[in-house]
This record gives structure tokens, sequence and C-alpha cells, in this order.
């Protein structure tokens, strides 16, 4: 007989349901191990889900428990046996183990079940993203991921990639990252919706899904000097329709993170009765009623100040969902945001505020589309107008109202897993002194 019909079919642990009965095999690493006189049980983990395999000395002899026995956690190995339902195995599923075959003995693995602490984690994170929790986080932001994507494209909306590399700032030029290129400076990007408003002029209704770069010099729990941001822009959209955009765009991921991602919820044991509550409608007040409740709360603030984080804990903890925050002073607003007709000291922009104090995860605005007003602004900031060339066409070729948001990603998967921080939230994360692994 050949290897293909001796070897039964590989299955990964996940899909394993409708296999019950039959033999399978699962290729993975060692999760843990246990013993009990003549009986092995041997947990392996293969990415999608943890299995109990239990190998009895009777069916599988000697050799096979030397194996088992000489085998350290995370050793990579191949099984096979029948699989049943069995409610008390965790995932439900167990496998009667008929062969084993080691494919590499671990070295002293690092992570052990004991506490550690979390520099030595983070130094640790191409091993640390196997363990339990950091894998539930990663794959609920994988289904935030696709939920996004599914929001945007069920709604027509083109996927429009912005550049890296860029010429010019968007987000102010204090935390831009610099490079060399060729001889000329380039920054990395801050955001990509400049380029997203050309998008929208060129296709209407456009998101941009990329990595962004910020050169943040404090240390907070809320912010990564390299994440990843969804941008919309829409052409003919005005500061509601953002925030409605926004509104439905939470409702939807959070739709899809309760249908199908409970089991990693309940691993990081997230109280999902918080992310239950999030419907529609989102409360939404201006700045000025933002003031009202910091002060009603004894907190010193005078208007026109920026909202910091402890603040935006405040002002969110009055509200069970997230809250959207508009009509800021256009002083604290960035240079592209359209001025309130009625009262040009506000700018018609937005942010969403999380609840469970998680602060804004969404920035956005109604754009300036007239371009004398526009370049006015670029030079009250100091910033060089011919850089901003290109952009200034866009009000100079059929220019129209239009407005556009920037979700945090990360912020996101922070919030709906109740992580504390965002280094928890993305594979590899890059914050001012975390540049390895
Ligand atoms: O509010 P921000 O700076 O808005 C913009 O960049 C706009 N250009 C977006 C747009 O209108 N197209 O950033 C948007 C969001 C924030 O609400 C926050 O969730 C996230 O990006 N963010 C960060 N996330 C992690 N680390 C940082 N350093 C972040 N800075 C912003
Ligand atoms: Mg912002």
């Amino acid at each position: 007989m050949t290897q293909a019909e001796t070897t039964p079919q590989h299955v990964y642990i996940e899909d394993a349901a409708p296999f019950d009965g039959q033999r399978i095999t699962v290729k993975g690493w060692l999760y843990h191990k246990r013993s009990s006189g003549k009986i092995r049980f041997v947990v392996v983990r293969d990415g999608t889900g943890i299995m109990q395999c239990v190998a009895s000395l009777a069916d599988v002899g000697e050799r096979v428990f030397e194996d088992i026995d000489r085998m350290t956690q995370e050793s990579s190995l191949i099984v096979s046996g029948t699989v049943h339902a069995e409610p008390r195995a965790p995932g439900g599923y167990e496998l009667t183990l008929e062969s084993l075959q080691i494919v590499q003995i671990a070295e002293e693995y690092p992570i052990t079940p004991k506490e550690h602490g979390t520099a030595f984690l983070m130094d640790h994170r191409h091993l640390w993203i196997r363990s339990r929790r950091q894998h539930a986080i990663l794959r609920i932001r994988h289904t935030i991921v696709k939920a996004i994507r599914d929001f945007f494209d069920e709604r027509k909306f083109t996927l429009f990639d912005p550049p890296i590399f860029t010429p010019s700032a968007c987000e102010g030029t204090s935390t831009l990252f610099e490079t060399d290129y060729f001889g000329e400076k380039a920054y990395l990007t801050q955001s990509g919706q400049l380029y997203g408003e050309a998008g929208a002029m060129a296709f209407g209704k456009i998101y941009t899904f990329g990595p962004t770069f910020r050169a943040e010099k404090s240390k907070t729990r809320r912010h990564l000097t390299e994440f990843w941001m969804i941008e919309p822009e829409v052409a003919y959209l005005d500061l509601d329709g953002a925030m409605d955009l926004a509104e439905d765009m939470i409702v939807f991921i959070m739709d899809r993170v309760l249908t199908t991602r409970m089991e990693e919820l309940k691993v990081v044991e997230r109280d999902v009765s918080m992310l239950e509550r999030i419907k529609k409608p989102f409360p939404r007040i201006t700045y000025t009623d933002a003031v009202d409740i910091l002060k009603k709360n004894d907190i010193p603030f005078h208007w026109g100040d920026d909202i910091g984080g402890d603040e935006e804990t405040t002002v969110s903890n009055q509200f069970d969902r997230p809250v959207m925050v508009h009509h800021f002073p256009a002083a604290i607003k960035a240079f592209y945001m359209k001025r309130d007709p009625q009262d040009d000291k506000l700018a018609l922009g937005f942010d969403m505020l999380a609840p469970e104090g998680r602060g804004e995860i969404v920035g956005g605005a109604q754009r300036e589309d007239d371009l004398d007003l526009l370049l006015k602004r670029i030079h009250e900031e100091n910033l060089p107008e011919e850089a901003y060339d290109w952009f200034l066409d866009l009000r100079r070729f059929g220019s129209v109202p239009h407005a556009g948001y920037g979700l945090g990603l990360e912020r996101t998967v922070a919030w709906v897993c109740g992580a504390p921080h965002l280094r928890e939230t993305i594979p590899f994360p890059r914050m001012m002194s975390r540049l390895k692994p």
C-alpha cells in the first residue's frame, strides 16, 4: 500500500466535527501532555484549535509511548487516529491515537504556564503569539478586518490603496517619520486620506486599508508607531453622512464578531454583554456638550483645549455605546477640515469614542472643498504648498462636498477584546521602545 492509502486525510482541528467516527490525521505542535498509568493524553494544537489525543499502551505500543515521553512542549508532531465527540475534551472532540510521528523535538520552550513579565513576553512575541489569549485576539483581528472589507464591499466601495512613501504630512508635522528617498525627503504615510480624496473624486466612494506611521513619542497604551487604518472617503457626503456610515460600520463589525468569534471572546474572558448593547443609534454630542460633561465631572478644562485620553474616558463613560463628538474648535483640528458655515471657529469634524474608557477609535470630517480656503489653511499651518499641489488640483477640477473618516484597527480590536494595551492587538507591535522582534 502507498503512504496515501495508509495515512488518513489531514484535517484541521476546527474542521473535525464532520469526521466524527472516522480516522483522520492532525499536524501540529505539542500543547501539553499528561499521563495516567498506561494512558497518555497528548494535547495537540494546530493553529485552528486544540485536540486531546488519547493513547493506550495496548493500542500504540512501547515505541509510541517512549516518543510521547520524550516530547517537549511545542515539539512538532503528526498524529493519526479516530476522532469522536467528547463533550469533556477541550474543543468537544477527542482522537484515539493510532500513530504518532515526531517532526522535531523542541528545545526547552521559554514560555511556560508560569507568569512572565510583559517585557519578556514582548521579547518573545514570535512565540507568544502561539499562546491561547494572543492567538484568540489575532483571530478576532482577522475577523474584524474581514468584516470591514465586507461592509464596504457590500456597499460597492472601491478598495483604493494609497502610497506609503509620501512627500507631505496629513496629520501634523510633529509625528512624521522621515526617510531619504534618493536624495529627496520622504515621509512614511500618517494617513491615506489625501489620496483617498483623489480616489473619491475618481470612483465616488472608496476605502483605503493599510499601515500608517506616526512617530509617537509618548508611551501610552493607546499609541503605536505603526498601526492599520481603514479610511472611507465619499464624494457628495457631509458630516452627518460620515457619522451615519461610521455608526453602521461599527454595528456591522460587532454583529460579525458576536456571531463568529464567541469561542475566542470566551478565551479572552470578554464580557460580551458590553458588546451586545452596541446598537444604533449612537449618541451624538457637540464638543461644547463634551466640555459641559467634563465640567460637571469637576475636570479642569477650557473650551478650546484638546480632549486628551483621560478626558475622553470621562466623556465616554457617560454612555453605554460609542459616542460621537462633533463640531470641534477648528484651531485644534487638521487643516483639511471644513469650517462650520454658521460659525467659523468650528470645524465639521467628529471623533467616535468607544465605551469602557477606550477613547477615540474613529476620527473623521467633512473636507474643505474650496480652493482658496484650503490654500489659506495650508499657509496658516506653514505647510509647504508645493507638496500639496496635486491635492489642490482636486479643488480645481470638479470640487464637490465630501467627507470620510479613519478607523484605527488596533484600537477597535483592543476594545472588542477588552485588551488593556494595543501591543496585544497586532502580530508585531511597533512602539517607541520596540523594534524587535
Ligand atoms: O484621528 P486621526 O489622526 O485621523 C486621521 O488620520 C484622518 N486623516 C482620518 C480620515 O479622516 N481619513 O486617526 C484616525 C484613527 C484614530 O481615531 C485612532 O483610532 C487611530 O487612527 N490612531 C492610532 N492608533 C494607534 N496608534 C496611534 N498612534 C494612532 N493614531 C491614530
Ligand atoms: Mg483623531
